[in-house]
């Protein structure tokens, strides 16, 4: 047994310990519902619009049966995610009106939070079959309301990419800014899109997806913001959607371990292909544990759960080892760059050789 401590294990383990953690996971559980329910409901925004209120009044503005709000109220407040005055008239704890309460705020979770309440829990019912059968549910053709959700459950990274790590990029942002081509792979509902278009005005960018069912509302979202000049989105492969030798850019956010592990080398050539030379490829995605020691280590805690939650999409998350030998087999020798970036996430950058 190591002696040193690690993630979510004591380094000397009791009885008591170890049960504790069992009660706590199924706190974590119920917490997960209760914010469900107060996000399906209405419950925090009317908190946020307006704080200090009474459970039953909170109950009457929403239509709601009063003694159940009281319990929501109560528990939420035992969470500390509600606080109260001497007279339990209740408000949202401090910041949980962003993270919980607005879906348009960066730290706002609740997409986060519904992708486990509604669609892991679904999955995870029918693991019993596949787990005899290794039949999967792929992410593709399931719902426009699932493609939403997992757009939402990712909103803030393509935030933090748009905003904070393209532009943070020297030879990525230069290209950009200067009137460049970048090419998205896996764009879903085009949120990163429309974040990239107004984070680089002079770019031209385009969105590929094999998925037409997100890809209905990327194309609304970037005829409403009026984007359409600047913005195409394409449903098919790389391969038959890009052009070769075309993109300054090609960028993956969170959509590497989400490709099907046969035809995942095939459609990192493809990016490869698209790219011209001296172009950038830029993907952000998990990074798998490579050794039983790294599973409990902070940086893999969610990628480990991602392995475990997807495993029914039939995603497989890559490891540091396959990420690189992807880039290498695809053309792509030149040096990668890797960093740590968010909870969990990788940054992998390297420049298509001249
Ligand atoms: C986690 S989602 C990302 C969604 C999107 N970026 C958004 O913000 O809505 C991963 C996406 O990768 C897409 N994908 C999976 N395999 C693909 C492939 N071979 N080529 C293009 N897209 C693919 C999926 O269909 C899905 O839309």
């Amino acid at each position: 047994m190591p002696n040193q401590t690690q993630q979510g294990r004591p380094a000397e383990v009791s009885a008591d310990a170890q049960v504790a953690r069992i009660f706590e996971w199924r706190r974590g559980f119920n917490a997960m519902h209760l914010i469900d329910l107060g996000i399906g409901l209405g419950l925090f925004r009317s908190l946020a619009e307006a704080p200090d209120v009474p459970a039953g009044e909170l109950a009457g503005r929403l239509g709601l049966h009063a003694p159940y709000v009281e319990t929501w109220c109560t528990t939420a407040y035992g969470f500390g995610l509600l606080d109260a005055d001497e007279e339990r008239r209740f408000r949202l704890a401090p910041f949980v009106g962003e993270i919980l309460g607005n879906p348009a705020h960066p730290r706002y979770l609740g997409g986060y939070v519904r992708l486990g309440t509604r669609f892991a829990t679904e999955d995870f019912r029918f693991a019993a079959d596949a787990f005899r059968t290794g039949q999967t549910a792929p992410f593709q053709g399931r719902s426009p309301e699932f493609a939403q959700v997992v757009a939402q459950a990712i909103a803030g990274v393509n935030l933090m990419v748009a905003r904070k790590i393209l532009p943070g990029l020297p030879g990525v942002a230069d290209q950009l800014n200067a009137g460049g081509t970048l090419l998205e792979v896996g764009c879903g509902t085009g949120n990163l899109q429309l974040q990239l278009a107004k984070a680089f005005p002079q770019a031209r960018c385009t969105g590929v997806d094999i998925d037409p069912t997100g890809l209905a509302a990327a194309r609304e979202a970037v005829r409403r913001a009026g984007l359409a000049d600047r913005v195409e989105i394409v449903e098919g492969t790389v391969g038959a959607a890009a052009p070769k030798a075309a993109f300054d850019v090609v960028l993956m956010v969170e959509v590497l371990h989400e490709i099907a592990p046969d035809v995942r080398p095939g459609v990192v050539r493809e990016c490869a292909a698209a790219l011209k030379p001296g172009g950038w490829m830029v993907i952000v995605d998990e990074t798998y544990p490579s050794t039983l020691a790294e599973t409990r280590q902070p940086e893999f805690s969610f990628p480990l759960q991602t392995g475990l939650e997807e495993l029914m999409w039939g995603n497989v998350v890559p490891t540091r080892e396959e990420q690189e030998r992807l880039l290498r087999e695809a053309g792509l020798s030149g040096r990668v760059d890797r960093a740590l970036i968010g909870a969990g996430f990788t940054l992998l950058t390297t420049q298509k050789p001249s």
